[in-house]
């Protein structure tokens, strides 16, 4: 006979329950099991596991804020990495980290968490790490604390909560963090390599290793990514405490670039035009020239991210999604000009719309890149992917299909981040936004003001500014 244990009457230590087995009912099985034909394969996982639903619950409550954080960290440094791979590639990570935040928030939610519970949590701690890792120097200092610090305990921690939680109770958590680590493999590889590239490139390798060192420390200071590590002291100064972190406003690009925002318009950018105003060759080159300046468009609603931080989660992964689709778009940019026999770095970076959105309240950037410049691309993609078929202009006709599917859902999301930003009504927010842009626009001298009382048309945006 077989034993398990549960607590006695009085709480006064386990008493033994009975198995009551009968050997006919025993023996019957055991035959029936002998006639059974198929040998399938063996789940070798056991029961156990070290949590429960509450301690699962409270490590899950960690990651998801880690992953939120970091999600809205790697927004607030998109204007400033200058580097444009490294832009491009964290336009990608920040929706890795979304996506992962999203993926806890559900599972939490499963194990009875209230959604608005799950997305009002707050953690000082964590905060006080985050807030230090965003003071970094420049882009490589950034990546030591988001990759190799946070990025790698996440890892690992997610690597132990596999092994440490219970294979069969709590499946539904380790097929989450096999999802997540799908995406960390790649992503810290890259970030080892970029870093490398860095310190290859002349940036000093003792710097990164003593904020490396100092961010570990700290980390260590909160009991570690679980809350459960032994803690170690605090380190000192902390930057964050002499200064607060803000994020930056300018949009930078690295040196292979040349760039302009004295106009909007690329014929009057480049002095003399490649070719005729309104010709096929001039509106496929513009367009090819405007996907690779959607460089432009990471640092907008990677910005947005951090400007509206934990008002709205959906809105965050929506504008997290966006940023990473801006990313591609980036890219598809940059390859279709080299397909189209130019090196992208010929052709001047336009930087008129970052320039007047870096510093700008949210509400009215996102008005003028989703209202404006999405819905613009919109207006005009139509007539373009019927010329380009026309003219069996393959390589424009490959690229604008998928692009404007990705335009059309970024307007359909930018309804409800709009809701999120602003309670002004569409008349408002559009005078607003165009009045604003006017003044930016004239500043730069993209426009010219001769008159008091003046302001450039939506059309005049579209063109100027665009996405
Ligand atoms: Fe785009
Ligand atoms: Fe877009």
């Amino acid at each position: 006979m077989s034993a398990s244990t549960q607590p006695g009457p009085n709480g006064n230590g386990p008493k033994t329950i009975p198995t009551i087995s009968r050997p006919e009912e025993r023996a019957a099985a055991a035959e029936r099991a002998r006639a059974y034909p198929y040998r399938f394969p063996r789940d070798r996982r056991q029961l156990g596991g070290q949590f429960s639903v509450e301690e699962n619950a409270r490590r899950l409550f960690r990651f998801f804020y880690f992953e939120r954080r970091l999600m809205q960290a790697l927004g607030a440094w998109t204007l400033s990495i200058p580097e444009f791979e490294v832009k491009l590639e964290m336009g990608r990570h920040i929706f890795y980290h979304a996506d992962a935040a999203r993926l806890f928030r559900e599972r939490l939610h499963e194990q009875e968490k209230r959604l608005p519970d799950i997305d009002a949590y707050r953690n000082a701690e964590i905060d006080r790490f985050i807030e230090e890792m965003l003071s970094a120097a420049n882009a490589p200092e950034l990546l030591v604390g988001v990759h190799q610090v946070a990025g790698k305990a996440l890892q690992t921690a997610y690597r132990h909560h596999i092994d440490n939680t219970d294979s069969i109770t709590d499946a539904p958590t380790i097929r989450v963090l096999r999802r997540i680590l799908t995406d960390y493999e790649p992503m810290l590889e890259w970030a080892e390599q970029a870093i490398a590239a860095y310190i290859e490139g002349g940036v000093d390798e003792s710097r990164l290793g003593s904020w490396r060192w100092h961010l570990q420390r700290l980390l260590g200071s909160i009991a570690g990514i679980t809350g459960a590590d032994p803690r170690n002291e605090e380190p000192a100064p902390l930057r964050s405490t002499a200064k607060l972190f803000q994020r930056g406003t300018v949009p930078l690009r690295d040196l292979r670039f040349e760039t302009f925002k004295n106009t909007g318009d690329y014929d009057t950018a480049d002095a003399t035009p490649r070719f005729p105003k309104d010709s096929y060759e001039n509106l496929r080159l513009r367009f090819i020239r405007t996907q690779r300046d959607e460089v432009d468009a990471i640092e907008a609603f990677g910005t947005f991210i951090w400007d509206i931080r934990f008002k709205d989660f959906q809105a965050e992964y929506d504008l997290a999604r966006i940023t990473w689709d801006e990313a591609r778009h980036t890219e598809i940019g940059h390859r279709a000009l080299q397909a189209a026999g130019y090196d992208p770095f010929e052709l001047r970076n336009r930087l008129t719309g970052s320039t007047c959105r870096g510093p700008m309240d949210p509400a009215f950037a996102m008005a003028e890149i989703n209202l404006f410049g999405e819905v613009g691309v919109l207006k005009t993609i139509n007539n373009l992917v019927d010329a380009a078929r026309e003219r069996q202009d393959a390589l424009l006709l490959h690229i604008a299909d998928f692009i404007r599917a990705d335009e059309r859902t970024h307007v359909r999301k930018g309804q409800h981040i709009l809701k999120c930003m602003t309670n002004l009504g569409a008349q408002e927010l559009e005078l607003r936004t165009r009045e604003l842009f006017t003044e930016c626009l004239v500043s730069l001298g993209a426009v010219k003001s001769d008159m008091d009382v003046f302001t450039v048309s939506r059309e005049d945006i579209e063109h100027l500014v665009g996405e």
